[in-house]
């Protein structure tokens, strides 16, 4: 994030406005630092929520954290999140590829999400290369490990920024 927009977001929480994130995980994902380090590498959920923590403290952003392994949760999550939070950052997991529920969630709170994943999706079996979550998000990003969530974070503050 640039110096001009990392003041700006400063500048909005001194004045009491600062933009909130919510970040939500799915499935598995609790798991991550045992679960196939040759494809999700060897960092915890805790350690990339905690980089993310230090992205937002720098944005002068709040950001809140949620993992569920229900897809359920995860609709309740996106519902709750209007009116709360300006924007979602998403790792749907396994749901990415089945679903419908979550979709329609994304799109009906009308809360801007970018999804991320740690892999690249697009290069992994067949039953990963379609998103249905994708095309209710603003944005996307997969395949940089903990990165893609930095990305997705910065990716999803510059278009709240424009908006
Ligand atoms: C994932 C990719 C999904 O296909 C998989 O089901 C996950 C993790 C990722 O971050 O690379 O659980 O979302």
């Amino acid at each position: 994030m640039s110096r001009l927009a990392a003041e700006v977001y400063r500048r909005m929480d001194i004045e009491g406005i600062a933009l909130k994130i919510l970040v939500l995980n799915g499935p598995n994902l609790q798991m991550l630092g045992i679960r196939e380090p040759e494809v999700y590498g060897s960092l915890t959920l805790e350690e990339i929520d905690q980089q993310l923590r230090d992205a937002a403290d720098k944005a002068g952003v709040e950001i809140d954290f949620e993992q569920t392994n229900h897809e359920g949760e995860m609709v309740d999550a996106i519902a709750a999140s209007r009116g709360v939070y300006d924007g979602i950052l998403i790792n749907p997991a396994a749901y990415t590829h089945t679903s419908v529920a979550l979709y329609d969630a994304l799109k009906a709170v009308g809360v801007p999400a970018v999804e991320v994943h740690l892999s690249n999706t697009a290069a992994r079996e067949e039953f990963r290369r379609s998103s249905l979550t994708a095309p209710a998000c603003v944005g996307q990003v997969m395949g940089f490990g903990v990165d893609s969530y930095l990305l997705g974070l910065s990716g999803l503050l510059a278009c709240l920024k424009r908006s």
